[in-house]
């Protein structure tokens, strides 16, 4: 990324249960891991296989809590229909969203950890949804998602990024320098896992944009960081965060 990114970061927690209404701690530590994850400071970063030290990342951007805003619920779980970011549907609408990130903590229920929006949807709905027992370290973060990267994965997909796996059997995420996996792959990956697709590539299993454990996961690659690039750039879905 081309000049300094500083992301102003709005929390929205809806609780019902005490342990869904994460502390201030908690979400600082998801804006740390944010931070970590983004700028290569991860302490897993060199971890990442020789076969890959030649595209891994540092992505380059910076996230700043801006402001927490919570809301008691009677809502059990919220789904994905985007029900949290409504007012009228008992949610908090986004703040400010075509210049921050509004990220919503909340129990979305079905096994789902989170979701993210793309880039160039409607900013009514922008932003990151994470469920609060995966949202940043301990409080009430789960294992094996307690080490706050569901949220550096959905914050993936909000900057452009697709599954490794491009969602199909040997699909494309549309980055040149990811191999093609035949699939998401889950928990721990052994070290080289083959790829069946043509090729047969050593998958980068470690990559953000895969499904596997959070300490499995410890990686963008630079074509990974091309695609943010662009949508941050003059013309791009987010030039409006990039001032
Ligand atoms: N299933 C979610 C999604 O596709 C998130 C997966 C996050 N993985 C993790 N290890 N935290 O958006
Ligand atoms: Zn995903
Ligand atoms: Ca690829």
């Amino acid at each position: 990324v081309n000049g300094k990114i500083e992301i102003p970061v709005v929390v929205n927690v809806l609780y019902r249960t005490t342990a869904e209404n994460i502390s201030n701690a908690q979400i600082q530590s998801q804006i740390d891991v944010l931070n970590k994850d983004f700028n290569a400071l991860n302490s897993d970063y060199n971890n990442v296989p020789a076969l890959f030290s030649g595209v891994k990342a540092n992505i380059g951007i910076t996230f700043v809590l801006d402001q927490v805003i919570r809301k008691s619920t009677t809502k059990t779980s919220w789904g994905t229909n985007d029900a949290m970011k409504k007012t009228a549907q008992g949610g908090l609408a986004p703040t400010s969203p075509t210049t921050k990130l509004n990220m919503w903590s909340c129990n979305i229920g079905g096994g789902i950890l989170g979701y993210a929006q793309f880039p160039g949807g409607a900013s009514s709905t922008d932003g990151v949804v994470i469920d609060s027992r995966y949202f940043g370290l301990s409080g009430s973060a789960n294992a094996p998602f307690n080490l706050g990267r569901t949220a550096t994965h959905e914050v993936g997909h909000w900057m452009n990024l697709r599954h490794i796996w491009g969602d199909a059997t040997c699909g494309s995420d549309l980055v040149a320098d990811t191999p093609t996996h035949n699939t998401a792959n889950y928990g721990v990956p052994a070290y080289p896992h083959y790829s069946t697709c043509s090729g047969t590539p050593v998958e980068m299993t470690m990559n953000y944009m895969d499904y596997v454990d959070d300490a499995a996961m410890y990686m963008f690659s630079n074509g990974q960081k091309s695609r943010i690039s662009a949508i941050f750039t003059t013309g791009g879905a987010r030039a409006s965060f990039a001032q």
